[in-house]
């Protein structure tokens, strides 16, 4: 089935297209993705999810062996492949996603002496987003021309941060980089909301942490937090979403109670 198949029902809004970044690498930014993606599916808003990190971790975390693909997004990035025929569906009828192979990689130097390098994702993505209440880009873990990138095509951001010691290293840089896309490029960028990852409730660290980064950004961080669970861990391996993979888990019901405040932020 092909993602114009199934149709949106009348749009309640304009479509959001959502940044998942944080430049630190395991912070649940491709958990994320998969995940949030998935139960916003669920409850009937179609999504699009974009792999924009050259490990492909949320096109693995659907299913999609990659191994057998001939094209990912880096051939609509640099090869004026069609979006369309990267689009792919998964196991979440309302969810499809634009896969990433270790071939994305090379694009970060490859940018660097294209036109407009910072605006290709942004074209690409105006030229489906209509179809989707949300597109979703899961970020690479850097700041590279890549995430300026992200950066410019979407309209807001999602940050996850892992709750752990120096949960905050690096953020003031990521929303420097924010800044100067925000004045140059993309002056309606803003950050949509941020997220409490492997949340422990046994350890004190947890809270803590999750009280020193509400001081940082106040009512940004959303009041779902996510807390650690194997089963999160174990889900990417069998392709499957956590809401499929173990429905009742603790992970799956935060996701699906972040999904409900993800729709109600609008
Ligand atoms: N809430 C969680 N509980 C347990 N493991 C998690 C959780 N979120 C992510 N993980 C695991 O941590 C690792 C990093 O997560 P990932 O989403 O890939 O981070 P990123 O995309 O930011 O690099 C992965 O192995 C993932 O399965
Ligand atoms: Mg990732």
């Amino acid at each position: 089935m092909s993602y114009k198949d199934v149709k949106r029902g009348l749009p309640d809004r304009d479509t959001r297209v959502i940044a998942i970044i944080n430049q630190k690498g395991g912070v649940g930014k491709s958990t994320t993705s998969v995940n949030l993606s998935a139960a916003l599916g669920e409850s009937n808003k179609k999504v699009l999810v974009i792999d924009f990190d050259p490990q492909g971790n949320s096109s693995s975390g659907y299913g999609i062996e990659k191994e057998g693909l001939e094209n990912d997004i880096y051939d609509a990035l640099l090869n004026n492949y069609p979006i369309e025929d990267l689009i792919l569906p998964t196991c979440e009828p309302k969810v499809f996603v634009v896969p990433a192979t270790i071939q994305l990689a090379g694009a970060e130097i490859e940018l660097v002496s294209a036109m407009a390098r910072e605006s290709i994702l942004k074209g690409i993505i105006d030229s489906v987003k209509d179809e989707f209440d949300y597109v979703f880009i899961d970020c690479p873990p850097s700041l590279g021309l890549l995430t300026i990138n992200a950066l410019v095509a979407a309209d807001s951001l999602l940050i996850p941060i892992q709750c752990e010691f120096y949960a905050l290293e690096g953020v003031t840089k990521l929303l420097e980089s924010m800044k100067m896309v925000k004045g140059r490029l993309n002056p309606k960028l803003e950050v949509f909301g941020v997220l409490m990852t492997m949340y422990d409730s046994r350890t004190t660290l947890s809270k803590q942490v999750v009280e020193e980064v509400e001081g940082y950004f106040g009512k940004a961080v959303f009041k779902t937090v996510i807390p650690r669970s194997v089963k999160l861990s174990e889900a990417p391996s069998h392709g499957l979403p956590i809401t499929m993979y173990s429905r009742t888990n603790k992970g799956s019901l935060a996701y699906i109670k972040l999904a409900k405040e993800v729709v109600r932020r609008g």
